[in-house]
């Protein structure tokens, strides 16, 4: 199986993928990796692991769909069977989401369905809930909403700052991510309505 990477930023979890492809913690090939931003540190992850690499601006593009539809041409031209979004900071279009029907995940720093979006550590700090996690699920049409594949759950002391919650959570996907990656791309995983049945 072949799968591709998706991330615009630092790419902590790219490179946590990549050492386990490496180690056959995840047996699948990690093929390509696809960014929106030029600059992402995660490209030059993929280059130093001699993956290859897609960028694609989305100003170059007037609408949600024309993006998607290059990006999902050159999946087909990699034989990408599976998208794995790690800091991907863009809504997938629904014609992007049909065309791999739970065939795509995400991995979001909190326990959904609570905080969806893009600051999900932060709202929950600031919230003051004593309990938060990551969580990994498909993707479907919503944002943050598909079914839900795998949890792990992160306590908040009363000592935490923000920045400690942050690398308790980013230390949590770490170890969640590739493992899910790893059941997903082996074909464990079985959507039925909203339960993914593992095994
Ligand atoms: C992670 O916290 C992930 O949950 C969220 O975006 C962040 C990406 O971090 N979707 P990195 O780029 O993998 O370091």
């Amino acid at each position: 199986m072949r799968f591709a990477v998706f991330a615009s930023g630092f790419g902590s979890n790219l490179q946590v993928i990549i050492d386990a492809v490496k180690r056959k913690k995840i047996r699948a090939e990690l093929a390509l990796v696809v960014s929106d931003k030029k600059d992402a540190f995660a490209l030059t992850r993929a280059r130093k692991a001699k993956i290859k690499t897609f960028v694609l601006d989305p100003k170059s593009f007037s609408d949600r769909e024309s993006f998607d539809r290059e990006v999902v041409r050159n999946l087909r031209e990699e034989k990408i069977d599976f998208v794995v979004l790690a800091g991907f900071m863009r809504i997938l279009s629904a014609y992007f989401v049909r065309e791999y029907p739970h065939k795509i995940i995400n991995i979001h720093p909190a326990l959904l369905p609570a905080f969806v979006g893009g600051h999900a550590i932060r709202d929950a700090f600031e919230h003051g809930v004593k309990m938060t996690g990551v969580t990994v699920h498909f993707v479907d049409e919503k944002v943050d909403h598909g079914a839900i594949i795998a949890q792990g759950t992160v306590e908040i002391l009363p000592k935490d700052t923000l920045k400690t919650l942050e690398k308790k959570i980013h230390r949590l996907e770490h170890t969640l991510y590739p493992k899910a990656i790893d059941l997903l791309t082996r074909g464990k995983l079985t959507v039925k309505g909203r339960k993914v049945i593992v095994g």
